[in-house]
């Protein structure tokens, strides 16, 4: 099955804001993302907009030709933001406001009660929605009852792992996304992935249905172009 590749443009929001212009500009490199072999468009707005602008979402919105997936923590101004736009899929995280990055899976037991209500509304709207997950059982049971369609794998925790010991590193991962399919759920990742480890997630996961990668591709569209890079990403994800 192939992998749908979103690229997060996060970063490119971080290096625009850094000089308080519009260089570079977002629109274009989402555009120019999909047309050079991007499946899907990630962002990641956050509360003090200091990457992606909740007003670089709502234009997004409108531009992006490919499938929009819009992460986050789901208070309030998120929450009235997505069901506005209707991306095809929201992905929910449980970050803190000031975290660095997204670190933690959802604990789906403690918050069964808070994240079903959120679900039935996304839902309602025609938004699918995804959970950021660590490779644990008991959640990945809890996303199902909590009845979102796909869950994502944190992959942070294999990405730290992978480079001293693969096998043991994705076992957590296949278990996990086993459990997730036999119960009906869709699969995403996302986290660290990079040219070094995302082969080998995808081949130990046949059912990763897509995967948001933002940091390394960046990074590495520094020395290979934005073009090239995507190929070389898209490539990982061949079957
Ligand atoms: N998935 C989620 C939920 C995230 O928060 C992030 C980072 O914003 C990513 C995927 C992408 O991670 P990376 O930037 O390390 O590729």
């Amino acid at each position: 099955m192939a992998t749908r590749l979103s690229v997060n443009i996060n970063k490119i929001a971080t290096l625009r804001n850094a000089r308080g212009g519009n260089l570079p500009d977002v629109i274009k490199v989402a555009l120019d993302c999909e047309r050079f072999g991007a499946e899907g468009i990630t962002v990641h707005p956050r509360p003090d907009e200091r990457h992606i602008k909740y007003s670089d979402v709502v234009e997004l919105k409108k531009a992006v030709n490919t499938e929009f997936n819009i992460e986050g923590y789901p208070d309030e101004r998120f929450i009235e933001l997505v069901l506005k736009l209707k991306p095809a899929q929201v992905t929910l995280v449980p970050d803190e406001p000031n975290v660095l990055t997204s670190n933690e899976g959802w604990d789906t037991i403690k918050n069964q009660s808070f994240l079903s209500s959120v679900v039935t509304d996304l839902r309602a709207a025609g938004i699918r929605v995804s959970l950021f997950l660590n490779p644990v059982m008991e959640f990945v049971e809890g996303a199902k009852a909590v009845n979102v369609q796909r869950i994502e794998l944190f992959t942070g925790r294999y990405a730290a792992l992978y480079p001293e010991n693969e096998e043991k590193s994705i076992e957590p991962y296949v278990a996990a996304a086993d459990f997730a399919s036999e119960i009906g759920l869709e699969i995403n990742a996302g986290h660290d992935l990079n040219l070094q480890n995302l082969k080998f997630f995808k081949q130990h996961i046949p059912a990763l249905k897509e995967v948001s990668i933002g940091h390394s591709l960046i990074c590495d569209a520094l020395y290979y172009g934005l073009e090239n890079t995507i190929q070389l990403y898209r490539r990982q994800l061949s079957d």
